[in-house]
């Protein structure tokens, strides 16, 4: 039996006074809940902020972001031995907005997959495809190429150590939520196809659905068998509303 995982991503969201009110929610919320892991997901400068409150309890932090490289001139950047110094257990990797907004391939998106594992993080690495490949029919097969970019490299054995994430993008900020069965049959499809190498890690493998998870459509894809999870926008940025879904994980 798959333990359900619950993560907000606050993407560039967040000011000081702001966090501390939304992770006390958090903790006040979930801190009591066991049967499920939660994490939030938070901009590199609230790293610091996330780790003095929530060290000790059930939520986990992480970063949405990180570089290939373990350090260098490489301005702006982020390493991940940088994300590991705060104690961060994940790190969002490969997100639709990082490959539609910053150009990252699935080139770039593998070599941060490797990276991350090697400083000791858990990848969540996600998926999905646009809604005109839906329309077209080719949402396997984009999401075959995405997942092959480390399934291909680094084998199966890679993701024991990794979460991914489906994220239909049409389904991202839109209030448009995949049907449960749209997701589920999704779900099922990378299971198999991670199966089809490993059938032990594919079972044991946890894979989140985003994209407009609310209050009030997250049992529902909780309930679906290859459903493990959510990534959730929008939602985590409002306490009760974080806390309703994880609560619907348990
Ligand atoms: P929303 O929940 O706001 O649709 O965002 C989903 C997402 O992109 C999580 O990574």
């Amino acid at each position: 039996m798959r333990r359900k995982l619950v993560v907000g991503n606050w993407k560039m969201y967040g000011r000081l006074a702001r966090n501390q009110t939304l992770l006390q929610g958090i903790l006040d919320g979930v801190g009591q809940l066991r049967n499920a892991d939660y994490a939030v997901c938070v901009p590199y400068p609230y790293l610091a902020q996330a780790q003095s409150m929530l060290q000790g309890s059930n939520v986990a932090w992480g970063a949405q972001n990180l570089s290939p490289h373990e350090e260098g001139a490489f301005t702006g950047a982020v390493a991940p031995g940088m994300l590991a110094d705060f104690a961060c257990r994940y790190v969002i990797i490969g997100h639709s907005e990082r490959r539609g907004l910053f150009h990252e391939s699935n080139e770039i998106a593998a070599a941060k997959f490797a990276a991350a594992q090697k400083a000791g993080l858990t990848p969540i690495f996600c998926v999905g495809e646009t809604l005109s490949e839906r329309e077209s029919g080719v949402t396997e097969q984009v999401v075959a190429i995405q997942l092959d970019a480390v399934l291909s490299r680094f084998g199966a054995a890679a993701l024991s150590r990794a979460v991914i994430a489906y994220e239909p993008v049409w389904a991202i900020g839109t209030g448009k939520t995949a049907s449960p069965e749209q997701a589920q049959a999704v779900h099922a499809f990378i299971r198999r196809r991670i199966a089809q190498q490993d059938s032990q890690v594919a079972q044991g493998l946890c894979i989140l659905y985003g994209g407009s998870v609310k209050p009030a459509n997250a049992v529902e894809l909780f309930a679906m068998p290859d459903i493990d999870g959510g990534l959730i926008g929008g939602a985590s940025l409002v306490a009760d509303e974080f806390v309703a879904i994880c609560r619907a994980a348990q």
